[in-house]
């Protein structure tokens, strides 16, 4: 077993997963984990488990309703801890919790799953397991019994929605009850022990209240924002990784009007719509024998013939953009969508490369133009020093000239320091430029007052 000998040490200094999207603060607090699980009980854990699972009835148990299994199960689990003679006494209630969690749910996960302020944990093999809370990373002192463990509660994740990971198909996506979304690799790809991203969806996603509370946008912005998505806009979200698209994605989704008809497409479905009318799609990955896959882009053309008001691809990663921009551009407008990108310009040419990936060989000006016609507004999210985010520009796509794409910027956001406690600080601005969507607005009854967009600083992180 590669796992076993490497026991985890007692001091763990808080880490950064990536130096690029999570910069260390100046002095990275040291933080005393307690002590990791002994091997005795670990023992014990691995006897009772196994015991539990031969004796118990568990397809009974799953007949129960989801919150009464705990409660039902605890008593038979105590009875088998306290039977085991070299079961650590002072453990005994620990011991029972952690076998429910094994037995009923996701093991060593369920205390990160139950507590709400972790947004993501990242399992690093079975003896590292990080949180992110408040746009930080943390090390716990979670860790699984080692590599199969990891496998175990893998399994259980991924067969729950009809998917399956293994060596021959060693990358999953996947989604638990609550929403959140999984990703898992594991051996050979993964070198280190599977590795398991949970980014938590819970029940309740950030609003565009909650967006504004946490300063990633100021209510000037917000309320240019809900007018382009009300006056069908076609928008793009751009960001790296984490950096709050599919959040703004989804709270902007809620400007659009109940009567229309909403079509919405991911590989993981994250988006919480509230409308009456929506179809939810989600993407299939191949079958055991490589068959069935149903990628983003059969999914796009296929819902041009379902009659939407409105596409919502959850992100575009490749060929698909090119029937996105072309829906965009045939009566499908207010459609959203979110890719990854670094900057509004960096945006576009993305655009370009996902549009050859669709495998047309189009002249570049043709390319240009259609992105040029299908998207009125990119809108750039950024994950910053200390976890914050900002959106760091709302920008118009002007039109072509010659061969190149105009951008010009509405709102901005620039970054001036860093706080003591490691946080970026910065200035939102409004540029001065009067939105060419203007006339588009107006025609939709949607007016501005004359100095709404008139060059000024429209808030500072060291107001707070
Ligand atoms: N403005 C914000 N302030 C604080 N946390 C935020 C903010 N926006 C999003 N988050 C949190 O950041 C995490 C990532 O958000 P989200 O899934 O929207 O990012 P993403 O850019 O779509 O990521 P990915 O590239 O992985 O799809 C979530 O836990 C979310 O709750
Ligand atoms: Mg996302």
């Amino acid at each position: 077993m590669p796992d076993s000998g490497s026991q985890p040490p007692r001091v763990w200094r808080t880490k950064q997963a990536s130096t690029h999207a999570n910069p260390a603060p100046a002095n990275p607090p040291l933080t005393l984990l307690p002590t990791p699980t002994s091997s005795e009980y670990d023992a014990a854990k691995a006897r009772i488990h196994t015991h539990l699972v031969d004796t118990m009835n568990m397809s009974a148990i799953t007949q129960l309703p989801v919150d009464q299994r705990r409660t039902d199960l605890r008593g038979t689990v105590r009875r088998a801890v306290e039977s085991d003679p070299l079961a650590p006494v002072g453990d005994h209630s620990r011991l029972t919790e952690e076998l429910l969690d094994d037995l009923l749910g996701l093991g060593p996960l369920e205390p990160l799953l139950r507590d709400p302020s972790v947004s993501d944990i990242l399992v690093n093999g079975p003896f590292k397991v990080y949180v992110e809370r408040k746009g930080r990373l943390e090390l716990t002192s979670v860790r699984f019994r080692d590599s199969s463990h990891v496998m175990q509660i893998l399994d259980r994740i991924v067969s729950h929605v009809g998917r399956r990971v293994d060596e021959t198909s060693p990358m999953v996506d996947a989604r638990l009850q609550d929403g959140s979304r999984v990703n898992a690799v594991i051996a050979p790809l993964a070198l280190r022990g599977p590795s398991i991203s949970i980014r938590r969806f819970g029940t309740k996603p950030l609003m565009m209240e909650d967006l504004l509370h946490f300063r990633a946008l100021t209510p000037e912005m917000a309320h240019f924002l809900e007018a382009a998505v009300k006056s069908r806009l076609n928008a793009v979200i751009s960001g790296g990784t984490g950096s709050g698209k599919t959040t703004l994605l989804n709270s902007l989704s809620r400007y659009i009007p109940d009567y229309e008809r909403i079509v919405t497409i991911e590989d993981a479905a994250e988006l919480q719509l509230q409308q009456e009318h929506v179809v939810p799609l989600e993407t299939r990955p191949p079958n055991i024998e490589g068959k069935g896959q149903v990628t983003t882009r059969d999914m796009v053309r296929n819902c041009l013939r379902m009659r939407p008001d409105r596409i919502i691809v959850g992100e575009c990663r490749g060929g698909e953009a090119f029937d996105m921009l072309q829906a965009m551009n045939t009566g499908h407008d207010g459609s959203l969508t979110t890719l990854h990108a670094n900057s509004p310009r960096d945006t576009i040419s993305r655009l370009e490369t996902m549009m050859l990936m669709a495998g047309y060989d189009l002249p570049m000006k043709a390319m240009r133009q259609q992105i040029a016609s299908a998207i009125q507004l990119l809108v750039q999210s950024n994950r910053l020093q200390g976890g914050v985010r900002r959106i760091t520009s709302i920008t118009e796509v002007v039109g072509l000239e010659g061969d190149t794409v105009v951008l010009q910027d509405i709102f901005t956001y620039h970054q001036i320091g860093t706080l003591p406690d490691g946080k970026a600080h910065g200035q939102f601005k409004a540029t001065g430029v009067r939105p060419k969507c203007m006339s588009r607005l107006a025609s939709r009854d949607v007016h501005f007052p004359m100095d709404f967009f008139a060059e000024r600083i429209l808030m500072s992180d060291s107001d707070l």
